[in-house]
């Protein structure tokens, strides 16, 4: 049986959720598409809409996920996730359980978009206690409540 299931999401539009109960560091489902550059990516219209498929593998290359049979790009970002890549290096790219997830709760991980002049254009409504309204990174998210007062 597959650890996960397509639902209406509660943050936005399809999602994904636990179709079981998950384990910590259970590996779920591969997130597969078409490499490509960065370079590429801004080149090319088809990249430049509001919702994107586009997986950051590093500085250099991204996934293109837009393609029906990879599943794993209808997962949702969270500030609160319970799922994460631990290694994007690989040639694999494996959404893996970072917390013991039950079954039915929607699966998420951090998108880890940077925070830049652009920020904005993103909003978060993953609906976490801990959401800073927009969609970036762990990381860079005390910039964000630096200047909003969260
Ligand atoms: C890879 S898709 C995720 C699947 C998407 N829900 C769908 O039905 O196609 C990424 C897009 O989903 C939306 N999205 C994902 N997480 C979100 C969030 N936390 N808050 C608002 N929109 C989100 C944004 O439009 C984003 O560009
Ligand atoms: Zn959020």
């Amino acid at each position: 049986m597959k650890p996960y299931k397509i639902i209406k999401s509660n943050i936005h539009h399809q999602g994904l959720c636990a179709a079981r109960n998950i384990k910590i560091g259970e590996k779920i489902i591969e997130y597969v598409g078409k490499k490509i550059t960065h370079k590429q990516a801004e080149n090319n219209t088809k990249y430049g809409y509001d919702v994107t498929y586009l997986f950051t593998i590093n500085k250099k290359y991204l996934l293109d996920g837009d393609f029906k049979f990879n599943t794993a790009r209808l997962i949702n970002h969270s500030c609160d996730p319970n799922c994460e890549v631990l290694d994007t290096s690989k040639t694999k790219i494996w959404i893996t359980a970072m917390k013991d997830i039950k079954k039915g709760e929607e699966l998420s991980y951090d998108y880890g978009f940077g925070f830049d002049s652009n920020y904005k254009d993103h909003k978060c409504k993953c609906g976490s206690k801990n959401c800073v309204g927009f969609i970036v990174r762990e990381g860079s998210r005390w910039r964000i409540k630096k200047r909003t007062n969260i």
